[in-house]
């Protein structure tokens, strides 16, 4: 496995492997690796020659009271587990090396924003798209693989890569979890030990909404409250949000129909955990 820190250095590398006729299959991540990121390497190592992972702590898409600082960081671990499950070459710049100086243009993302995350989390997903179009221009993919758990981050990348014409393909991968359901996370490490006995029930409320759209109740408003009652009996976490909404576009629904997210964000006292289920009705 290559390892580079320096933009001039990787791209002059991928340059030479795209005039030989390469792919390249790109996996972006903030490191820490867990298994949701290896299956996206798993399935980036199965569609493409080459398999390009970055690891960069993005610092212009935390909020000033977000986790930044505190976010976890192993690079070593990370090296290995990158090299051992395939990746062909990682990149992991410092924060100088991407913002070496103020950026002198802004990226604004205008939909698919206000909803979820993005609604407390301002400004989040202008620092997704701008890192995103660095490390794209840095990495020239043909494919590129996000996970499905960060469904709000998935379908923005999907809408901001058709917008502005990226040649390159947008893949979801589904959540992984651990056996008793719990999205796998960088994050789930702040649990406390109670808060991870409670963590699981937050994907069974998920599964109860979703029962109960697939056996025909179509009022948002209905499966909100089941899901929000779910979490709120058997987790000490307190709601962000519960929502049910149009998938990818992210819209309000009158009446369940199409394509749908039900999506949720809990806020334990040492994390906020996010998890979502995607159905599609139309089929
Ligand atoms: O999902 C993440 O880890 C980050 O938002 C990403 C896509 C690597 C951009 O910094």
């Amino acid at each position: 496995m290559k390892v580079f820190t320096k933009i001039k250095d990787i791209q002059e590398f991928l340059s030479e492997q795209k005039r030989n006729g390469k792919t390249i299959g790109f996996v972006p991540t903030m490191g820490y690796l867990h298994e949701g990121h290896l299956s996206l390497v798993k399935k980036a190592t199965a569609e493409n020659d080459l398999t390009v992972m970055s690891i960069f702590v993005n610092p212009i898409q935390f909020g000033p009271n977000e986790d930044f600082e505190r976010y976890p960081r192993d690079f070593d671990r990370d090296r290995k587990l990158a090299e051992d499950n395939g990746v062909d070459v990682l990149f992991h710049p410092s924060v100088e090396e991407m913002y070496p100086e103020e950026s002198i243009v802004q990226m604004n993302v205008k939909k698919r924003k206000d909803v979820l995350c993005g609604r407390t989390r301002k400004g989040h997903f202008d620092g997704v798209v701008t890192v995103l179009t660095k490390l794209f221009h840095i990495t020239m993919p043909d494919r590129a693989y996000f996970g499905l758990k960060d469904a709000q981050q998935f379908a923005i990348v999907q809408g901001f890569v058709a917008d502005l014409n990226f040649p390159i393909d947008i893949i979801g991968v589904e959540t992984v979890r651990e056996e008793d359901g719990l999205a796998k996370s960088s994050r789930n490490t702040y649990l406390s030990a109670q808060e991870r006995k409670e963590a699981p029930e937050i994907y069974q409320a998920l599964l109860k909404g979703k029962k109960a759209v697939e056996n025909g109740v179509d009022d948002p408003a209905e499966i909100v409250r089941l899901v929000s009652d779910h979490i709120r009996q058997n987790t000490g976490g307190e709601i962000d949000y519960v929502e049910v909404l149009s998938f990818p576009e992210l819209d309000p629904l009158e009446r369940i129909k199409g394509k749908v997210i039900i999506a949720t964000a809990v806020q334990f006292a040492s994390a906020r955990l996010i998890d979502n289920v995607i159905l599609d009705l139309s089929r």
